[in-house]
């Protein structure tokens, strides 16, 4: 534990002559930390905070986010310099590393990188015992799953060698297994990676390209591509790397843990909202339903959203939907799109929205899903594969997570404690004589 000791918090217990001093732990940045190790030793006593939403459950040195003021820094450097100047394999390398990378250190990265992203070819069977409608969610979370019984050479986490060589795999591997699941689903041949291109580039050329025809790749939808993998790219202590994390502390096969992370990550409170956000944007139909529908989400009873605004961290506005927007504006352009009824759609809501008094006071503000979902449509990504997307993204940040668990000394296996109400001990009657 390398956060800094500073100043305390005293907690007594009422009715009793105890107390107890804890000491207060500094970050580099964000508010201090209660460390209450020795509340249980010392008062007996447990703290209640479910969903942890007041926990620090880790010391991480990955990212940072300061969502009052619409903060997002990976290793210290703000998303919005990373999204513009930085590769997503260089991304992915600080994500891992702590530092960015010098060209040869770089090269190396990308080299380690394109040289895993074939799969097994007894992998390939995985696919066909799904169904073909099968939601690729499910499909990339028994593949990577399944990825654990292939690489008995790397199998101990203490050896830092396997630990790399894993997270090799993984980024690799990811792009290939979800374009696949892709394929599988709309009934078209497997098309294996081609390492003379780039991460993303690759990516598309898997998830597009068809043995019929020449595949003509678009820098534009490729760097676009690339952007959004890093804006997804790691998100500190959510629900999935959270529970990467804790299937972690127990020693178990990182390709199972990033499996256990897929599956959190598949609920619609977490990876799914972008879907929504299409769906809201099809339903309202266009500009001047908006007033009608505006009043629909403000009303307490109506339960309707505005999906794509508000976040559980940032009361301001996501630094990655300004990129997002930016973004969506260079697809769309690329692709020859000029009026997109979405877009203006989305356009005209979110300036209504920004000015109206309901989401202003409740600080509501776009989240990154709020254009991404237009985006990856353009793209021409089917709903079902925005998830699977976030997937691909998120590894790196799941793997980059369970290696600073792995090698952190006060790491204990993830146990936490429950306020219990059930039933007081009681004890078994034979059926016969209960009523
Ligand atoms: N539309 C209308 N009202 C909202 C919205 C919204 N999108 N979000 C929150 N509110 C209201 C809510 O009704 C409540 O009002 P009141 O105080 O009058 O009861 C107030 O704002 C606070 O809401 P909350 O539910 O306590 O806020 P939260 O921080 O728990 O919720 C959220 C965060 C993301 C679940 C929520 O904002 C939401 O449902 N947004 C829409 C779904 C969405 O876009 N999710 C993507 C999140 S970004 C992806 C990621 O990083 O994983």
């Amino acid at each position: 534990m390398s956060g800094m000791a500073n100043g305390s918090v005293t907690i007594s217990l009422d009715g009793t002559n105890k107390s107890l001093t804890l000491p207060l732990l500094n970050g580099s940045l964000g508010p201090p930390v209660a460390d209450i190790r020795k509340l249980y030793g010392n008062l007996g006593i447990f703290t209640y905070d479910p969903g942890y939403g007041e926990t620090a459950s880790c010391e991480s040195k990955i990212t940072y986010i300061d969502g009052d003021l619409g903060i997002l820094l990976y290793r210290g450097y703000p998303i919005e310099e990373l999204a513009e100047h930085a590769s997503f394999i260089e991304v992915a390398y600080l994500l891992l590393n702590g530092d960015l990378p010098n060209p040869a250190e770089l090269a190396e990265f990308d080299q380690g990188v394109r040289r895993h992203t074939m799969l097994h070819e007894q992998l390939r069977r995985f696919y066909e015992g799904f169904r073909r409608d099968a939601h690729p969610m499910a499909v990339i979370c028994g593949v990577v799953g399944a990825l654990s019984a292939f690489y008995h050479d790397s199998l101990d986490i203490t050896n830092p060698g396997h630990r790399r060589i894993s997270a090799f795999r993984l980024i690799a591997k990811m792009p290939t297994i979800a374009a696949w699941a892709y394929k599988y689903a709309t009934g078209q041949p497997f098309v294996y990676p081609n390492n003379e291109l780039g991460y993303a580039e690759n990516f598309l050329y898997m998830m597009n390209a068809v043995p019929a025809e020449p595949f003509k790749g678009s820098p534009v939808l490729a760097r676009a591509m690339d952007r959004i993998l890093t804006l997804h790219a790691d998100h500190e202590q959510n629900a999935s790397t959270s529970t990467v994390r804790l299937a972690g502390s127990t020693g178990a096969n990182p390709f199972a843990c990033i499996a256990a992370g897929i599956a959190s990550l598949w609920g619609p409170a977490h990876g799914g909202a972008n879907e929504a956000v299409l769906r809201m944007l099809g339903e309202i139909g266009n500009v001047t339903a908006i007033p009608d529908f505006i009043a629909k989400v403000k009303d307490r009873h109506s339960n309707v959203r505005l999906m794509g605004f508000g976040h559980r961290v940032y009361k301001n506005y996501d630094p990655r939907a300004k990129i997002m927007q930016r973004t969506c504006h260079e697809v769309l352009e690329e692709l020859g799109i000029k009026d997109d009824p979405l877009l203006d759609l989305a356009v005209e809501l979110e300036k209504i929205a920004l000015e109206d008094d309901y989401f202003v006071s409740r600080k509501l503000y776009p989240n990154v899903d709020f254009y991404s979902g237009i985006i990856l449509k353009a793209m021409g990504f089917p709903t079902s594969m925005f998830t699977v997307l976030f997937a691909v993204a998120r590894t790196v940040g799941w793997i980059s997570q369970w290696k600073e668990m792995i090698e952190d000394p006060s790491q204990r296996i993830g146990r936490p404690r429950q306020l219990y109400t059930g039933s007081v001990e009681r004890h078994y009657l034979p059926i016969e004589k209960r009523g």
